[in-house]
């Protein structure tokens, strides 16, 4: 099963407890440790995590900064814990704006991690699904023959990901807005959307079971019809 979260409400939550912005987001990052334990123990195969878009950069430079800082700190201190646990991890979207020391350390943890088996582990830095939509067309070359699983092939090359995204089961959105906000817009044709009011600093165990419990209610048809459906209703 592949979870997406975009994880939002992060300064809301600060607000409410009269702190700044930034104290926010190291809520947030410590509820992304609990959730990705949390996600790696129900056996979720793929979790992918919405942590800064390419519009992001938009932000005021201290929150951008601050948020950097926390990136550097998770891989940091979370890279033995994801080897511990045997989770993979990736970072996808752009690498042509990061710091060279962000870079580096991304590379160290996917290289560390790189022959993990468990859960895998991607969050999405300076990433927007329409940019590397966009560029796989704008690298496509005339005699390209192109199918599904080349262009998702490519789209996984455009965003650094380590291996191609299987399609999103599940996109939950923290923080009460219902949007994608360029999130995984290939890999999220077919997924079921969970929007919850919880603000991301207070998402925990618990929430995650409550939107696995409601994804076990969706019926998931993928466009076909439930012919045991039409049969016991006696239109079959
Ligand atoms: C959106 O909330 C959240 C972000 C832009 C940042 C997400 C970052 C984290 C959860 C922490 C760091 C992540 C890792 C992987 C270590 P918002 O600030 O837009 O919230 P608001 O809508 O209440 O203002």
């Amino acid at each position: 099963m592949h979870i997406a979260i975009i994880m939002d409400g992060n300064g809301r939550w600060a607000l409410r407890q009269r702190l700044p912005r930034t104290a926010g987001h190291k809520a947030g990052a410590d509820a992304v440790n609990a959730v990705v334990e949390a996600a790696a123990r129900r056996r979720v195969s793929t979790l992918t995590l919405y942590a800064f878009s390419s519009a992001n950069w938009q932000r005021p430079a201290t929150e951008v900064t601050g948020l950097f800082a926390l990136f550097k700190r998770y891989l940091h201190t979370q890279t033995s814990r994801c080897l511990e646990q045997s989770i993979r991890l990736n970072v996808i979207g752009r690498r042509d704006r990061l710091s060279p020391d962000l870079l580096s350390l991304i590379e160290s943890s996917e290289r560390a991690t790189a022959q993990c088996s468990g859960m895998r582990l991607r969050i999405a830095v300076d990433y927007s699904a329409q940019h590397s939509l966009l560029e796989v067309c704008r690298r496509l070359r005339p005699t390209d023959d192109l199918d599904r699983s080349r262009f998702v092939e490519r789209l996984a090359e455009v965003d650094h990901a380590a291996l191609p995204a299987p399609e999103v089961d599940l996109l939950i959105r923290t923080g009460g807005e219902k949007r994608l906000s360029d999130f995984l817009l290939w890999e999220c044709a077919y997924a079921e959307l969970y929007f919850v009011d919880c603000l991301w600093p207070d998402f925990d165990e618990r929430a995650l079971d409550e939107a696995l419990d409601e994804y076990e209610r969706r019926d998931r048809r993928f466009g076909r019809i439930d012919e045991s459906r039409l049969a016991s209703t006696g239109h079959g």
